[in-house]
């Protein structure tokens, strides 16, 4: 963890960097979140990154602070030795600190912002190997489009899925596969790549994004079409995106082998796309 923090306009240590008891993030989840990735000091994809934050803020009607997110980070991992290294970077915007009260705050209370950074390095091993899933109701709300702190459920799931063991919880909602607790969840069936559409109840993951792009220019079939359980116990293979988990293959869910029970060639050569783009070791390289 880094030393050096960004708390609403300066940079403090995170030993004395402290938020209000009357914060609405604190009280309320009333607060969005991003996750950048970093490589070398480059930031990746973080125009979508930028316009997925400024969405959210607009869907909460949060207003936007304003600020050069992308300085203030650069400045923050300089200040922490990783502006040549490999990290993330983690921005939250809450609706600030007043008297609490459901409704909204007196006009021209001030969001606080918070931008953290940290190390991080790729699962290489789990890339290569593949990882395990267990699924789990998805009983989150309609707006998961929204990258809300509100992540109760998805900390229960993730729990659950730590608990048996598996790296993640991928979640069915009235039998169709949204996505799973932190990543998105992309199926192969047939030779096409299947993944449930954006819309309420999936976040609309960069990575998911960017992999579908790339697998259409790879000349890749891609439907942005839900599969139900079924599929997903049958299918040739599954994979995660995100921007920790990169593409991450599932070789286990529930117990049961995924097609052979090890990475498969869509989740090797999209793995190896993104890898390329973003600028890191392919998996297994
Ligand atoms: N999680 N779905 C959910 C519910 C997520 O929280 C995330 C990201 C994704 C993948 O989105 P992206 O490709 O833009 O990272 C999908 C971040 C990394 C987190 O909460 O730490």
């Amino acid at each position: 963890m880094s030393d050096l923090v960004y708390l609403g306009g300066t940079i403090v240590p995170r030993r004395s960097a402290a938020v209000s008891i009357d914060d609405r993030g604190f009280l309320f989840g009333d607060a969005v979140y991003e996750v950048l990735r970093v490589v070398r000091g480059r930031f990746i994809e973080a125009e979508r990154h930028l316009r997925r934050l400024a969405r959210s803020l607009h869907e909460v009607s949060i207003p936007d602070p304003g600020l050069d997110l992308l300085a203030v980070s650069a400045d923050l991992l300089r200040r922490n030795g990783l502006g040549n290294a490999e990290a993330t970077v983690y921005v939250q915007v809450s609706r600030g600190a007043a008297v609490r009260q459901h409704a909204f705050p007196p006009p021209g209370t001030a969001p606080t912002v918070l931008v953290t950074v940290s190390a991080f390095s790729q699962r290489s091993e789990l890339l290569t190997s593949g990882a395990t899933a267990i699924t789990l109701p998805d009983f989150r709300w309609s707006r998961c489009d929204i990258k809300s702190v509100n992540l109760l459920p998805n900390v229960l799931a993730a729990q659950r899925a730590a608990e048996a063991g598996a790296f993640e919880a991928i979640l069915l909602r009235d039998g169709v596969v949204t996505e799973a607790t932190r990543s998105n969840v992309l199926v192969v069936v047939g030779g096409v790549v299947r993944t449930h559409p954006t819309g309420p109840f999936i976040l609309p993951g960069v990575t998911r994004e960017v992999v579908l792009e790339l697998a259409g220019e790879a000349g890749v079939v891609v439907r942005e079409e839900a599969v139900g359980s079924d599929d997903l116990y049958a299918a040739d293979e599954v994979f995660l995106t995100g921007t920790t988990a990169d593409v991450m293959p599932v070789v286990k869910i529930d117990g049961r082998p995924v097609g052979a029970g090890r990475p498969g060639p869509m989740a090797r050569r999209l793995g190896a796309l993104l890898a390329e783009r973003i600028g890191v070791g392919a998996p297994g390289s």
